[in-house]
């Protein structure tokens, strides 16, 4: 398939300007493939997985359908939870949930660039989030422990107590908003985006588990940071404050939006 035909098809079909360059660019040294990756963006398939890999703060991540896509809000996340931490002379981080391993990694680089020694520790239940998550550390050079576990069920006892820093960006979406959203998150894996509901929140089921068994895990001056839904601000904090955490902040985003929670005690 010629370039010129592969970016009147894709922009006919709505894919917009930019991204059908970027494919294109993507694919010059190998138009035999082009193809191949234009049917896949035409079929709805996120161009980040047709790419294959995709930046998130300093790293280029392999990102494809064996995790959830490393989104823009999570980049934040990293912001807020470096400048609770990067006074530290050492760190120790668990990454819960890690899916590409994103977040972890991130941190761990940021604390690369700044020689403060970190450990991450990087946990989730999928076998395919894992694999990947070693794959993106072994490229961006980085170590780190990885842990199948169900949330805390697996993680070694011996840790109790040892986290500076828990981050997590746990499924919080609900099944309801899922079929709503279907369409749009349908290659992705369900079980990275979608959380039972509480009495409290629509999709808020794994934040409540998290946040209520996290403290157990954290120094006597770690840090929980969580993303969660913009409609579970008022829950993530009242659960912070009923598990003792005594400063809790919810981070709003540039629409105003609470997005981040930040729990310590
Ligand atoms: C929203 S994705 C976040 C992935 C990555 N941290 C990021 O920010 O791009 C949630 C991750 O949690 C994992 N997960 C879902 N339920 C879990 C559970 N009960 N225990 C451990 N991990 C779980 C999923 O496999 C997925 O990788």
């Amino acid at each position: 398939m010629d370039a010129s035909r592969a970016r009147r098809d894709l922009v006919a079909a709505g894919v917009a300007p930019h991204e059908a360059r970027w494919l294109l660019e993507e694919y010059a040294e190998d138009p035999s493939a082009l193809a191949d990756a234009v049917e896949r963006r035409l079929s709805g398939e996120p161009l980040q997985y047709v790419l294959g890999h995709w930046p998130f703060r300093t790293l280029d991540l392999v990102v494809d359908s064996r995790a959830l896509i490393p989104r823009p809000e999570t980049e934040w996340l990293i912001d807020i939870a470096w400048a609770r931490v990067h006074d530290r002379s050492t760190l120790r981080v668990l990454d819960l949930g890690c899916g590409s391993g994103a977040i972890g990694l991130a941190l761990a680089d940021e604390a690369r660039r700044a020689s403060v020694p970190l450990s991450l520790v990087a946990a989730d239940r999928s076998r395919d989030a894992l694999d990947l998550c070693a794959l993106n550390a072994a490229r961006a050079h980085l170590e780190l422990t990885l842990v199948r576990s169900t949330w805390f069920d697996d993680v070694d006892a011996a840790w109790r107590g040892t986290f500076d820093l828990v981050v997590t960006n746990p499924p919080y979406v609900s099944r309801a908003q899922w079929l709503t959203l279907a369409s749009e998150l349908a290659f992705e894996p369900v079980e990275a985006l979608v959380a039972g509901d509480t009495p409290d929140a629509e999709g808020f089921a794994d934040l409540a588990r998290i946040i209520a068994s996290v403290r157990e895990w954290l120094a006597p001056d770690g840090v929980l940071v969580a993303e969660h839904g913009a409609d579970q601000g008022g829950a993530a904090t009242r659960a912070a404050l009923e598990a003792g955490f005594t400063r809790v902040n919810d981070y709003e985003d540039l629409a105003a939006r609470p997005r981040v929670l930040v729990a310590s005690t």
